[in-house]
């Protein structure tokens, strides 16, 4: 019996791929490395430092005030952008999926890596959505790890057998098949072999949850 929805936030209610990817783009740029969008692939559900380490690759010579400079000029890059978010950001078949889902005996949640979560519901008009959030603030390990989705279960008062973790990132399933929930794979995540559900679409949650 489902009576909760825990929802990733970038990827799956809206998409802030494009803007990691322009603000990793230009650090890694400055920093004479290669990247590409299938390298930015792999950063999704992971967390800043983890995304950086990926980026510096193994045995990276940088120290650690470096990169904490790193992760910080790229944030501040990444917040120009999220700084021109809109609610028409969020599609409308997205919007109406929550309001339907709002309607049920449902309790919903963010569990999502990023500590920009609260100002990106801000901006896009989402917050009151969301019975809690769990994000990148109040975690000390990042997905794969199921913490973010333990707390986001914690927080609306329900065992993670009662509820379902929607994903986009690979990363994402492996930390919702870790924490004992149901895994909705949407996008990227789709290729997940240990998904429970597969959707093209986030309206398609209301018929697994019916
Ligand atoms: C996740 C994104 O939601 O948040 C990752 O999928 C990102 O790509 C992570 O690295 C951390 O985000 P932020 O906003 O704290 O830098
Ligand atoms: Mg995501």
């Amino acid at each position: 019996m489902i009576k909760g929805i825990i929802f990733d936030l970038d990827g799956v209610l809206l998409s802030t791929d494009e803007y990691h990817y322009m603000a990793w783009k230009s650090i890694a740029d400055k920093l004479g490395i290669y990247f590409d969008k299938q390298i930015n692939n792999k950063l999704r559900g992971v967390s800043r430092m983890d995304s950086l380490e990926i980026i510096l690759g193994k045995n990276n010579s940088f120290s650690v005030t470096e990169k904490e400079m790193l992760a910080e000029e790229k944030n501040e890059l990444y917040r120009t952008y999220l700084a021109e978010l809109k609610p028409s950001a969020v599609e409308k078949s997205v919007r109406e999926t929550l309001d339907k889902i709002r309607a049920l005996d449902i309790k919903t949640a963010i569990g999502s890596s990023s500590k920009n979560t609260r100002y990106i519901l801000e901006k896009t008009d989402l917050t009151h959505y969301f019975n809690a959030i769990s994000d990148g603030n109040n975690i000390t390990k990042s997905k794969p790890d199921p913490e973010v989705f333990l707390k986001a279960a914690e927080y609306i008062g329900l065992p993670p057998s009662e509820c379902i973790v929607v994903e986009d990132a690979h990363a994402g399933i492996d930390a919702a098949k870790a924490g004992g929930f149901t895994a909705v794979a949407i996008g990227d995540a789709r290729t997940h072999s240990q998904a429970d559900y597969k959707i093209n679409e986030l309206k398609e949650l209301l018929k697994i949850i019916a």
